[in-house]
């Protein structure tokens, strides 16, 4: 939870009264650059922007990214005031420690019950049009106004959301600068937060450096790692694949014999299809080493639990992806691998996925909280 905005009242929830009972000189007021930072100007490197694969991930939609949008975007993504007791951003569930993840496996937001699903990470999506977990939503566009509204999200009224804000010292401005005009409404605010997430790039990690010297700087255990993963026996590649470790496909990977019967049957529980019981997005390996816990649901504490469940534990599910089968061709719901991993082979394995973490993610001005 972000605390340091409520500072005027100490660090505890629920406990600022609602800003319409504020003075505006009592508002705790986002500090920003000014200018603003160069948003527009910052892009991917040409080997992802060129990259033939990765175009045809493209999902940006229409939005286009502009300094003061970014920027209002920042401030609306971090800002309590989205939230109707005024408790909970979007930061608190998608932080920018944990590049943009939940370190809570299950995240709460202000009724207190807590979502059936681990919050995932935040970047580089530009390359996904699908969202959540099931991918049941198309279009950043048609995603960032949902937990706004969702009760046990952030729980505000929509249509009560402009008015809130345009109370404030500080949105009639900062819409002003992003749209022309001082005027709030739901549709620009929506588009500022998409410009916001689309802005949130990562590629710097020990990876991409390793791309660019011949991975000179690897330590023998993370070179070791690399090689099970892309050695073509894991298969690890082969869903978590190009420069962003990502695949559009969602795919089943064995958690579970049965996921509906557990208790989230992911793109099944929509389709009602039991070839897509526990079909779930394959997420990006980027910032791995951040997002923890692991999983839809969160159920891996860590790498390492993550590697001996592939390893070792992968279930035998009625149509677990054929990658996972001994000679990984053929029908789905083959016999599981047994990779057996020795020791070395999983703490390599580990520490190559934390060479693709970016950690600049975490501190980067540009994406941290304002307040
Ligand atoms: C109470 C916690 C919580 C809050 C607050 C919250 N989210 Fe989320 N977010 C989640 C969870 C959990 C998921 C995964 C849900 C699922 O897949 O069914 C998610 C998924 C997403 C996704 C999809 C990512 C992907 O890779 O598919 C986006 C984008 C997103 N949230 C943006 C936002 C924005 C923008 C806000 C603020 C307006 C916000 N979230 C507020 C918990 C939260
Ligand atoms: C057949 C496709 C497939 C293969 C092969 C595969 N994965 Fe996955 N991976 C997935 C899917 C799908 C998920 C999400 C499943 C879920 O949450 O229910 C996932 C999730 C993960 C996660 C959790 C990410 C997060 O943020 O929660 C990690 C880490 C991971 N895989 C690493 C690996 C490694 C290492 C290998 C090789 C040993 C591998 N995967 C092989 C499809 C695959």
């Amino acid at each position: 939870m972000f605390c340091s905005g409520l500072f005027l009242f100490g660090c505890k929830q629920n406990a600022m009264p609602p800003s319409e009972t504020l003075t505006p000189d009592m508002q705790v007021v986002p500090v920003l650059p000014d200018p603003p930072l160069p948003y527009s100007q910052w892009n991917f490197p040409d080997a992802w922007l060129d990259d033939p694969a990765l175009g045809l991930f493209g999902g940006g939609g229409d939005i286009e990214i502009t300094d003061a949008g970014a920027t209002l975007g920042r401030v609306l993504f971090h800002d309590t005031r989205l939230s109707a007791d005024h408790s909970v951003s979007c930061g608190t569930c998608h932080q920018p420690s944990h590049a943009f993840a939940d370190a809570n496996p299950a995240s709460v937001g202000i009724s207190g019950v807590p979502l059936t699903r681990n919050a995932p990470g935040l970047f580089n999506l530009r390359y996904q049009r699908r969202l959540f977990w099931d991918l049941r939503v198309v279009g950043l566009e048609n995603q960032v106004l949902q937990p706004i509204g969702h009760p046990d999200e952030m729980g505000m009224d929509l249509d009560a959301l402009p008015g809130r804000l345009a109370e404030t010292t500080y949105y009639p401005e900062l819409f002003e600068d992003a749209f022309g005009d001082p005027q709030v409404n739901l549709d620009r605010i929506m588009d500022a937060l998409v410009q916001f997430l689309l802005s949130i790039r990562t590629y710097q990690s020990r990876y991409d450096a390793g791309l660019a010297n011949g991975f000179a700087d690897f330590t023998e255990s993370e070179m070791l790692g690399k090689e099970v993963f892309f050695n073509g026996e894991s298969r690890c590649n082969q869903c978590h694949s190009g420069l962003n470790f990502f695949s559009t496909q969602p795919f089943i990977n064995g958690l579970e014999v049965d996921y509906a019967a557990a208790g989230d049957g992911g793109i099944g529980s929509l389709t009602g299809n039991a070839d897509d019981d526990g079909r779930f997005k394959t997420v990006s390996l980027r910032n791995v080493g951040l997002t923890a816990p692991y999983m839809h649901d969160g159920r891996f504490e860590d790498l390492r639990a993550v590697v001996d469940f592939y390893s070792d534990s992968i279930q035998p599910h009625p149509f677990l992806d054929e990658r996972f089968s001994e000679n990984g061709i053929g029908p789905p719901g083959q016999e599981p691998y047994r990779l057996e991993l020795t020791e070395a082979e999983r703490e390599g394995l580990v520490a190559f996925l934390h060479t693709l973490s970016d950690t600049t993610i975490r501190t980067n001005p540009a994406f941290s909280s304002p307040f």
